[in-house]
């Protein structure tokens, strides 16, 4: 990875698993931050267009597996080298390891596509969540910016909004109004949140 890395700056690591519409309206909203800096893309899938997105915006990326990223120490140790400040879950889904919350405590967060805790947990994630939502005849759902803890989809919550759905019928029509929230609100939230925050 090129690494460059300025002390004045606050650092964030985007993990990603999938396309990656999320992470691409943070490099856009960051792109032009002199005070904040995009140390990497990092991403367990190694065809996700999330990495293409990355490399267009000139942040490096690093494709990792579970070995690395999970069992040993491996990715703890890239992230400190870049002197990563918050990392920023955007569609990544793997399970956060205890050692990574241990080396980040507080500060790394996620975006969930339902008000939770409805709707969250092992299993639900995009078009399940959705489906289920439509199941439950709910009219309104929602996004949650919230803490990562050691448990999928549980962390303190810092931010929702919701949006009607009582003219979706398909989890497709759901889908785009929770992903323009999501798109509307994370990159702010997110500059709320580490710009708020006193660099250690
Ligand atoms: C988003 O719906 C987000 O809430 C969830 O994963 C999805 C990622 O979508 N955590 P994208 O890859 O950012 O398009």
């Amino acid at each position: 990875m090129n690494i460059f890395v300025k002390d004045s700056q606050i650092n964030i690591a985007v993990f990603c698993s999938g396309s990656g519409s999320n992470a691409q309206k943070i490099f856009e909203y960051f792109r032009d931050r002199k005070d904040v800096n995009i140390v990497a893309t990092m991403c367990n899938k190694k065809d996700a267009y999330a990495l293409e997105r990355a490399k267009k915006f000139n942040i490096p990326t690093r494709v990792f597996n579970k070995e690395e990223f999970a069992h040993s120490d491996v990715i703890v140790n890239e992230l400190k080298a870049l002197k990563t400040d918050w990392v920023i879950l955007a569609g990544f889904l793997w399970l956060i390891p205890d050692r990574l919350l241990e080396a980040f405590p507080g500060k790394i967060i996620n975006i969930h596509p339902a008000l939770l805790p409805a709707y969250g947990g092992k299993g639900m994630y995009g078009m399940y969540v959705h489906q289920a939502v439509l199941d439950a005849k709910e009219k309104q759902t929602g996004i949650t910016v919230h803490y990562i803890n050691e448990n999928y989809d549980e962390g303190e919550i810092i931010f929702q909004a919701a949006c009607d759905i009582g003219d979706c019928y398909s989890p497709e029509m759901v889908a785009k109004k929770v992903q323009s929230l999501e798109h509307q609100h994370y990159p702010r939230i997110i500059d709320e949140l580490i710009t708020q925050s006193i660099k250690g």
